[in-house]
């Protein structure tokens, strides 16, 4: 999906269900590596994403298939080789999750560093760090990151930083260690949890996974099973916003409310009116909202995944909001985009500065990452006119399932342009 135009101004209506989570699918796609025989995932979405990850998978020698209605099988023997592909890595950072599993099976794994994106550096000096205090011997050779060990060895480990990433390579590894690991300051996510259920379920003996302090008992060795991934929490968050901003009354079902808490929350503070129930939550329109501040922390703060998204909601807000990314050093791409549509938004070094409007104006503008993509579309919802929304990398197709169809089934009025019309128009 390179384009899509949107006509702003519907309340969107309805129900929406919300897909699996592609932050939790993608490591657990990645810990399969560590399950011998035939494990069926179950919930996982149909994104760009975890296509890229089931083609790592099928590059290491494991046969991984994709159904429809979410299911994955992946048969694991017990040759796995031990390189990952560069164009794979490169393409999508989390396929570096690989790392830890493949190390902890084979000794020895050859991961291409991943590159940055659009939103910061993102290096790997953590994950690189946690498995050496783990044993690996480490060395960097032509872009890739060469670990090798013949048997982890479990230990206390402090991350610098609660990092989600590398608290899954912590995790994965250690699972084979000999030992005991104990990992302080560790990432408290839910997709953590969800990655840590699934290796317990394959007989992992894992605890404290969504506290600060993980403690992993080494096995001898996991096995296959069928497990069912959790809510994407992003997406029901993004969609959340998309009813707040358009003044509609949506119902997200399949969401867990406690994983969007800190949004719930701002949500309520701006003086939205919300139904919370056990996995559903209903968005009531109540008017134009109020200013909020927000600062962007691990969780259970306030996610940086959503921080573009409730951007746009506070550009149409009353009143001037304060934003502050404290995550990335570079997630503010979506900017001069909602600027270009008539929002007035200062950004003041990791702060945005948002003085309401009272109406955007539909524009045309470019994706530069995922979820500043989603706020465009929030914005474009919103927007007076037609913003036709240029996403040449197809950042929006990695991170939401069937988005088109979902935002049509509320009302929203979005069309993909068919490529030969766009030559016509060029015509
Ligand atoms: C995960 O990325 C998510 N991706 C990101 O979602 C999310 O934004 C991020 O966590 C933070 O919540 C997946 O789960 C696939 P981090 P990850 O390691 O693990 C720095 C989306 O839109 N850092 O917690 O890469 C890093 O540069 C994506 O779905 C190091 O310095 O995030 C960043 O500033 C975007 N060294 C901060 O930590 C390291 O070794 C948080 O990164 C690792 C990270």
């Amino acid at each position: 999906m390179k384009k899509l135009v949107i006509k702003g101004g519907r309340k969107l209506n309805g129900t929406v269900v919300i897909s699996g989570s592609k932050n939790a699918a993608l490591p657990i796609l990645a810990a399969s590596i560590l399950l011998n025989g035939e494990t069926t995932l179950t919930n996982v979405p149909n994104l760009l994403d975890v296509i890229t990850m089931l083609r790592v998978l099928r590059t290491l020698g494991i046969r991984a298939e994709y159904y429809d209605g979410g299911k994955v099988k992946i048969w694991n023997q017990n040759s796995i080789k031990h390189v990952a592909p560069y164009e794979l890595v490169t393409k999508m950072r989390a396929s570096f999750f690989v790392i830890g599993p493949i190390l902890a099976r084979t000794g020895l794994a050859k991961i291409p560093l991943p590159g940055g994106c659009a939103i910061g550096s993102r290096p790997v000096n953590i994950h690189i760090k946690g498995l050496e205090q783990l044993g690996a011997t480490v060395r960097m050779e032509h872009g890739f990151v060469i670990v090798s060990a013949n048997k982890l060895q479990g230990k206390r480990v402090y991350l610098d930083f609660p990092s989600v990433g590398a608290t899954e390579t912590m995790l994965m590894a250690a699972t084979l260690a000999s030992g005991k690991t104990i990992i302080e300051n560790v990432a408290r996510e839910p997709e953590i949890v969800d990655l840590a259920n699934f290796l317990n379920q394959a007989g992992a003996k894992i605890s404290g996974a969504g506290s600060e302090v993980i403690e992993i008992e080494g096995v001898d060795a996991l096995h296959a099973i069928e497990y069912e991934v959790i809510p994407d929490r992003v997406e029901a968050g993004t969609f959340m916003l998309a009813a707040a901003i358009t003044g509609g009354d949506v119902e997200v079902n399949k969401v867990i409310p406690t994983h969007v808490e800190a949004l719930i929350r701002k949500l309520q503070d701006a003086g939205l009116k919300m139904q919370i129930e056990e996995n559903r939550i209903r968005i009531s329109s109540s008017g134009r909202l109020t200013a909020v501040d927000v600062r962007t922390l691990p969780y259970p703060g306030f996610p940086t995944d959503l921080q573009p998204q409730m951007a746009a909601l506070l550009a149409v807000s009353r009143n001037t909001s304060v934003i502050t990314e404290t995550i990335f050093e570079n997630r503010f791409m979506h900017v001069p985009e909602l600027n270009r549509m008539g929002a007035d938004i200062k950004i003041e070094g990791s702060s945005l500065i948002i003085n309401g409007v009272e109406k955007l104006s539909g524009a045309p503008v470019r994706v530069s990452d995922l979820r500043a993509g989603a706020a465009l579309v929030l914005a474009a919802l919103v927007a007076e006119g037609e913003t036709l929304i240029e996403d040449q990398d197809h950042h929006l197709s990695r991170g939401y399932e069937n988005l088109v169809e979902k935002i049509k089934a509320l009302g929203g009025d979005v069309v993909v342009p068919n490529p030969i019309s766009a030559l016509f128009n060029k015509a």
